[in-house]
C-alpha cells in the first residue's frame, strides 16, 4: 500500500532503525540521563549554535503542548493561525493543558503577517481581557506554504516589542530549511525565535521529537511541565539515538530535500492527470 495523505504514513528510515537497534544494548540511565540523550542534545546545540535548552518529547502534540506551557499564563493568549495544528488538530490539548486561550485569524495561506497579527495585540493590561504572549506559527505551514527568514524575523520583532514569545510549530522544519536552502541556524535562531517544536518524526524517526528554547529562563519549568504532560520518556535512549542518527551526516537535510522532491512530483502528476472539464456530450 502507497499513501500520498500524510508523511506519518511512511516508514522509518534504515539509519533510525540501526540506530535503534545499536541503543538496544544493555542497560542505560533512565529519563535521559544517559550519554546517548547528551550527545542528542549536544548535537541540537550544535545545529542550532549557542546554548540553548533541549528537551525531548514523544510526539508533536506533546512538543506543542509543553513548549506553550512553558510560555505562558493561564491568563495569556496564544495568537495563530485558524488553520493551525494547535487549533485544528490537537482535541483542544494546547487550551486545555495551558488553560490559555487561541486567537485564531483567518488566512489565505495559513501564514501569519505582522499586519494581522497586530490587531490581535490590545487589552494589555485590561483585567477583564486575556494577555496576548505568544505568536505560534506552523513551518512549513500546514498549507505546505513557508515563511521567508525576513518574515519570521519581523513577527519575531513583532512579538518581542510586546514583551512576546514567537513559538514555532516545527513538526517539518526540515522541510523548510531544505527548501529556503538555509541552515537551521539561521532558520531559527537568527530570526529571533523563542521556542521550536522540533520535527522529528515527519523526517523519518519512528517517534520523538524536541523542544528547543533559545532563552534559558524559558525553559526553566519545562522538566516538570513535560512530566505532568505525560511526555517524559523513561527510555530516553531510544528517541535520542534516533536523533543522533538524524543528525549525522545531514540526514535530516537529505530526507527533508526528498520529501519535498516527491511532494513537488506528487503534484506535477497531478496537475498533468488533472482531467479537463467533462464536454457535454449533448453539443
Ligand atoms: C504541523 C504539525 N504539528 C504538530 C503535529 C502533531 O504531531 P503528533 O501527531 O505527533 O502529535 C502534526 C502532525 O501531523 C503536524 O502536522
Amino acid at each position: 500500500m502507497k499513501s500520498f495523505a500524510s508523511d506519518n504514513f511512511a516508514s522509518v528510515h534504515p539509519k533510525i532503525m540501526e540506530a535503534l537497534e545499536k541503543a538496544n544494548a544493555g542497560h542505560a540511565m533512565a529519563y535521559g540521563a544517559d550519554p546517548i540523550t547528551e550527545e542528542a542534545e549536544k548535537r541540537i546545540k550544535d545545529l542550532f549554535g549557542g546554548e540553548p535548552e533541549v528537551f525531548f518529547v514523544y510526539n508533536g502534540t506533546g512538543a506543542n503542548v509543553v513548549a506553550l506551557r512553558c510560555l505562558l499564563h493561564p491568563f495569556e493568549a496564544v495568537v495563530c493561525a485558524k488553520t493551525a495544528h494547535i487549533n485544528v488538530d490537537e482535541c483542544g490539548a494546547p487550551e486545555w493543558m495551558t488553560g490559555s486561550k487561541l486567537i485564531t485569524l483567518p488566512t489565505e495561506d495559513g501564514k501569519l503577517t505582522p499586519e494581522q497579527v497586530q490587531t490581535a495585540l490590545h487589552g494589555f493590561g485590561d483585567q477583564h481581557h486575556v494577555q496576548p504572549k505568544v505568536i505560534s506559527i506552523t513551518q512549513s505551514t500546514e498549507y505546505g506554504t513557508l515563511y521567508a527568514r525576513e518574515e519570521m524575523k519581523a513577527l519575531a520583532d513583532l512579538a518581542h516589542a510586546h514583551n512576546m514569545y514567537l513559538h514555532v510549530d516545527g513538526a517539518r522544519i526540515a522541510n523548510a530549511a531544505a527548501a529556503l536552502g538555509c541552515t537551521l541556524k539561521e532558520l531559527v535562531t537568527d530570526t529571533g525565535v523563542d521556542a521550536l517544536s522540533f520535527g522529528g518524526t515527519k523526517n523519518g524517526l519512528m517517534f520523538g521529537e524536541a523542544i528547543v528554547f533559545f532563552k534559558k529562563e524559558l525553559g526553566q519549568h519545562a522538566k516538570f511541565y513535560r512530566k505532568q504532560s505525560a511526555q517524559l520518556c523513561s527510555k530516553n535512549r531510544y528517541i535520542a539515538a534516533q536523533f543522533n542518527a538524524l543528525l549525522t551526516d545531514d540526514l535530516w537535510l537529505q530526507n527533508a530535500k526528498h520529501a519535498n522532491a516527491m511532494a513537488q512530483r506528487l503534484l506535477t502528476e497531478v496537475q498533468k492527470n488533472k482531467k479537463s472539464p467533462s464536454r457535454n456530450p449533448c453539443r
